[in-house]
């Protein structure tokens, strides 16, 4: 499998600010690469220098065998980009939104008219094509992006967020589209605050946090390796712990007090919760491990602003 993106000891500085620690990756053609952390993790400033519009302080970054950089104009043709934040032009019509982008692309008239009804079919907004987007609700107009984003037929997709803020009809569409490119071979850059995002679409991840890459692997290989395959929750209070502990002395499994709740990691959660039944505990929960454990093992369980 070839290589399209090789970043290696990529850096981007905001005055004394480090948002992106000398990080290294490689993305795979064809692959769906997931970028994963808690807010101000530096995702976004990673995949800004992907799609060339945020310069590289240091380290290198090249995208199809060329430095990415401001203004690469061939890197530009090849990349579709659906931003976090939603950049639609509100004084144009939907149709107009995606006209300028083929202008952008160098499209032709006839070509991009036939595009543009093809790809307002694909994220089933034909029947918005001439409705101003203050009239769209925030799953049309993800749904638009969406579009925007390809209308140059991009090689590369980078989808920074692509479903927050949205109603589970509108991000499994947006799920089943995103797959849908990608069997078609399209490459996929995604950030993701959403796990169950990451593991529905990811083929790898990595974890970032406070610019820097904790983690990199398959989803289910981070789960298995980080955490284990099943997790029972127990609500006790703290002082109980140790009774509790002392019951499963015995058994193989790590445990982690947070907040309200007594964690257990381990591989047969059925056969904790048999024993757990003999302290005739009031509040507990049996559930197979998620990546959103592994995320909160690696990057913390409480706020750092
Ligand atoms: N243009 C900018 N100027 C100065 N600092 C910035 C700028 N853009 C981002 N930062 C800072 O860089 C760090 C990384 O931000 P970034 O937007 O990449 O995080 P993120 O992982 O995308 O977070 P979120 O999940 O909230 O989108 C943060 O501390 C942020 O405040
Ligand atoms: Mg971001």
């Amino acid at each position: 499998m070839t290589t399209l993106v090789t970043a290696s000891g990529l850096t981007k500085k905001y005055g004394d600010l480090v948002a992106v620690d000398g990080i290294s990756f490689e993305i795979r053609e064809g692959e769906c690469f997931g970028f994963l952390g808690p807010n101000g993790a530096g995702k976004t400033t990673t995949v800004r220098m992907i799609h060339c519009v945020s310069p590289v302080t240091s380290g290198t970054l090249t995208v199809g065998g060329l430095p990415s950089g401001i203004g690469n104009r061939a890197l530009k043709m090849m990349t579709g980009v659906i931003p976090q934040e939603i950049n639609l032009d509100n004084d144009l019509t939907v149709h107009e939104n995606l006209v300028v982008f083929a202008r952008f692309f160098d499209i032709g008239r006839r070509e991009a008219r036939v595009r543009i009804a093809e790809l307002l079919r694909f994220v089933e907004l034909e029947a918005k094509v001439g409705s101003k987007i203050s009239e769209l609700s925030t799953g049309m107009k993800r749904r638009l992006l969406i579009a925007r984003a390809l209308v140059n037929r991009p090689r590369l997709i980078v989808a920074d967020e692509p479903t927050t803020g949205l109603d589970p009809q509108a991000r499994h569409l947006i799920w089943q589209r995103l797959r849908q490119l990608k069997t078609q071979g399209t490459t996929l850059v995604l950030t993701t605050q959403y796990m169950e995002e990451a593991q529905q679409l990811c083929d790898r991840i990595v974890v970032m946090y406070q610019g820097k890459i904790l983690k990199e692997g398959t989803p289910s290989k981070l789960v298995e390796e980080e955490i284990g395959r099943e997790v029972v929750e127990v609500r006790i209070p703290q002082e109980d712990d140790e009774r509790v502990l002392r019951h499963l002395a015995a058994f193989p499994c790590a445990h982690e007090r947070v907040g309200d709740t007594l964690y257990f990691y381990c591989r047969d959660g059925h056969g904790l919760m048999r024993r757990l039944l003999e302290l005739d505990l009031p509040n507990t929960l049996n559930r197979p491990a998620t990546l959103e454990d592994v995320f909160l093992k690696l990057t913390g369980r409480s706020l750092h602003e």
